[in-house]
């Protein structure tokens, strides 16, 4: 199939894979070459986490996430994530919020409210890259590009000790993979649109490519069918 920009046919990327796999910073190189909007969906369930964490609230208060999530406004600025306007960005990426994420992300209420945020900003966009687990099989099943982005877990836990360590975070790289593959067990495993590769994706495994290899990959693929 071909897409012509220029007659008004707009292209939609999915980016899924598992946690530390590179989608956000892949998806962010990518946007920004090939001029498309971005939605880092992962960010969405932090931001809820971080506010859930921060107040203290028990995951099974339906009617207050509930609330929470309907009356607030999400907006990413420069890649960064704003709720209500204030970024909050710094807070979402530390690693407590990392691992209690997926809990989160497992309740089907709260995967029903965020998939309205994304579908709302993707319905409005024209040409848009969204990354996280469920995007190519559930949120837009009928994406252009579905990739799906994996590497083994030692080169992610390798890959995000290296990231937290830049921020002094202080972290263990074992204690990290364990981690990792925690979050893969439970991201796939959950009932709710588990981590799941959909059978019109692009496999890319990067173990043994750099950041800029895996861009270009997925550009070349895509700027030859505009
Ligand atoms: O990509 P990330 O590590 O920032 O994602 C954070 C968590 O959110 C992760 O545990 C998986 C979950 N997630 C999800 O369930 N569905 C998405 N579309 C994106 C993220």
């Amino acid at each position: 199939m071909s897409f012509s920009l220029t007659m008004g046919v707009y292209m939609k990327i999915a980016i899924d894979g598992p946690a530390s796999s590179g989608k956000s910073t892949i998806a962010k190189l990518l946007s920004k070459k090939l001029k498309f909007e971005y939605i880092d969906t992962g960010a969405l369930y932090r931001a809820i986490t971080y506010i859930i964490n921060k107040e203290n609230i028990d995951l099974q208060d339906e009617y207050k996430i509930s609330n929470i999530i309907n009356s607030s406004i999400f907006r990413f600025d420069k890649n960064k994530l704003y709720m209500n306007d204030i970024c909050i960005e710094t807070e979402i990426r530390k690693n407590i919020i990392s691992k209690k994420v997926s809990e989160v992300a497992a309740q089907p209420y709260i995967r029903i409210l965020i998939n309205k945020v994304i579908r709302n900003t993707s319905d409005n966009s024209e040409n848009i890259i969204i990354d996280g687990r469920d995007i190519g099989t559930v949120v837009l099943p009928d994406a252009n590009f579905k990739i799906y982005l994996d590497a083994s877990p030692k080169i992610r836990a390798k890959r995000r000790y290296i990231e937290l360590i830049e921020k002094n975070e202080p972290v263990i790289l074992e204690k990290l993979e364990e981690e990792i593959i925690e979050r893969d067990y439970y991201d796939s495993n959950r009932a709710v649109d588990p981590l799941k590769i959909a059978d019109d994706a692009i496999i890319i495994v990067t173990d043994d490519m750099n950041i800029g290899q895996v861009v270009n990959k997925i550009y070349d693929l895509v700027n030859n069918d505009l």
